[in-house]
């Protein structure tokens, strides 16, 4: 074990790790944030997606210690201090962009990134973001048009 430092979700976190922890392991497990789901674990469904310093990453494909010293945003950081959603979180509802809820968190924090880095994606970027998050559910349709109500939302304005 190696003891491993890192903020999560606006938190400074001191835990420890072996070395071949994976950091899906060490959300849901050690430190019991299950809102990042376990599907494939083999990089391929995006259930598993969080936040890596602001960049997206399948947490089943990364080392716990690769997180040392950064930022990880799960899906539990996205609502406000003060409870309210995340205009992400506001937009899948009202999109209807889930149905059973497993590739939600994934999805939500791939939209996430991609209107940190891209405010007004268009259809074909979202579409393109999303390729790595798998739905068995609701055939990706009310998913893109969350996103897209989010990009209003939180920056005036997809195209
Ligand atoms: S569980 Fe990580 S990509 Fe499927
Ligand atoms: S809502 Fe069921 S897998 Fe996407």
């Amino acid at each position: 074990m190696s003891a491993l430092n890192f903020e999560l979700n606006g938190r400074a976190v001191s835990t420890e790790a072996e070395p071949a922890t994976l950091l899906i392991d060490l959300l849901r497990g050690t430190l019991g944030l299950t809102g990042t789901h376990q599907g494939c674990d083999t990089g391929q469904c995006g259930c598993c997606t969080v936040l890596l310093d602001g960049q997206s990453v399948k947490s089943c494909s990364v080392l716990a210690v690769q997180a040392a010293g950064r930022r990880v945003t799960t899906v539990e950081g996205l609502a406000r201090p003060d409870g309210s959603l995340h205009p992400v979180q506001e937009a899948f509802v009202a999109c209807h962009g889930l149905q059973c809820g497993f590739c939600t968190p994934g999805m939500m924090m791939t939209a996430t990134c991609l209107l940190q880095h891209n405010p007004r994606p268009t259809q074909a970027e979202i579409e393109h973001a999303l390729e790595g998050n798998l739905c068995r559910c609701t055939g990706y349709v009310h998913i893109v048009d969350a996103v897209k109500q989010a990009a209003v939302a939180m920056n005036g304005g997809g195209q």
